[in-house]
């Protein structure tokens, strides 16, 4: 069991402290997300080598209201972002004159790919997120300029090609050459930073459930990838997420795509091994 008081004396009279209340409701809700008749899982037994006992998806942690907007595709505010892949997707751009189509065919011929992200990347001698993979295909084989990390295309494209893993389990690989970039991101995780001295392990691990501030504290799981966040009224990014999170304990964030946040991407997937997919979910 955790022992979710346990951080608080540890830190003594600290910003923690200060911040998180224990409510009564400090769980996540028992609720069960389903999306046209499919029951998406969002709690499993925490992988093997687990801090956790059991893992639990975002969604569980969110208001009845926030959650009811991922159950249907169409209140979902993040679909606008997949229609609008739709479009580009069949664009031709580049001096190839060639769009994601002319290769792939249907966005559907990359379905399970979403689970293996972040993945070993023979070509770079790193792992490669799914923006590295889209952007490949575009300088190299498009002609056509990259897309920034957080530019709407990209975002769009993102949310697209991870909904046809929708249902599919996480399960990035963590042996091999990926090992490295593990150890590193788990040092990262558990490396207090910033003013306010804390790391991700202090909210995520330690404090689950409980209420910081108005916000009910989940496990920061990223299987929900990019997420419509209600807070930026638009789709946003894995690392966007993270570089938030560190704003919030006045750190200075690493950069997207640093290699820092692909480390970090790696370790957290890692942790919600067997989680499903659920892109684009909701937040608020
Ligand atoms: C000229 C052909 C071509 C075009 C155009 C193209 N791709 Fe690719 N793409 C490839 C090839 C070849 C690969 C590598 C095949 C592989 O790894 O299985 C690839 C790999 C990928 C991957 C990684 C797949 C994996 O399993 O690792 C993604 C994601 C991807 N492309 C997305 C896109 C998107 C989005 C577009 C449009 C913006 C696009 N591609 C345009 C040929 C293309
Ligand atoms: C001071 C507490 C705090 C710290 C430290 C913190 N976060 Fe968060 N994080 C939050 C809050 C609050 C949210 C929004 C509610 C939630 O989902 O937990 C959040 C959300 C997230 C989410 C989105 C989860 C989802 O389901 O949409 C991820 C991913 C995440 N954090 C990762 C991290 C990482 C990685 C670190 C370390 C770099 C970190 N967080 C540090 C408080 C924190």
């Amino acid at each position: 069991m955790i022992n979710r008081g346990g951080i608080v004396a540890a830190l003594g009279l600290s910003a923690l402290m200060a911040m998180i209340v224990a409510p009564a409701h400090a769980d996540p809700d028992n609720n069960q997300l389903i999306i046209d008749g499919e029951v998406i899982i969002t709690d499993v037994a925490a992988p093997d080598d687990s801090p956790l006992d059991r893992i639990y998806s975002g969604w569980r942690f969110r208001s009845p209201e926030t959650q009811s907007l991922q159950m249907d595709d169409f209140e979902n505010p993040g679909f606008v972002a997949v229609d609008d892949a739709i479009e580009s997707w069949d664009t031709a751009e580049g001096s190839e004159g060639k769009s994601c189509a002319s290769c792939h065919s249907d966005p559907s011929s990359l379905a399970g790919l979403r689970t293996t992200l972040p993945k070993w990347d023979e070509a770079t001698n790193k792992p490669a997120t799914m923006e590295n993979l889209i952007n490949r295909c575009r300088t190299d084989r498009m002609g056509a300029e990259a897309w920034g990390w957080e530019q709407k295309e990209m975002v769009n494209m993102t949310a697209l090609v991870s909904l046809q893993s929708r249902g599919m389990p996480v399960n990035v690989q963590t042996d091999g050459p990926m090992a490295e970039w593990i150890e590193k991101g788990k040092d990262l995780y558990y490396t207090r930073v910033g003013q306010l001295n804390m790391s991700c392990s202090n909210c995520h691990e330690d404090n689950y459930g409980n209420q910081i501030r108005s916000d009910h504290l989940s496990q920061g799981q990223v299987n929900g990838f990019p997420v419509y966040r209600l807070k930026w009224a638009g789709l946003g990014s894995i690392h966007r997420r993270f570089k938030g999170c560190m704003e919030n304990i006045r750190a200075t964030p690493f950069k997207r795509g640093s290699d820092e946040f692909i480390a970090l991407e790696a370790y957290v997937a890692s942790r919600g091994a067997g989680l499903a997919v659920e892109t684009p979910s909701v937040r608020n």
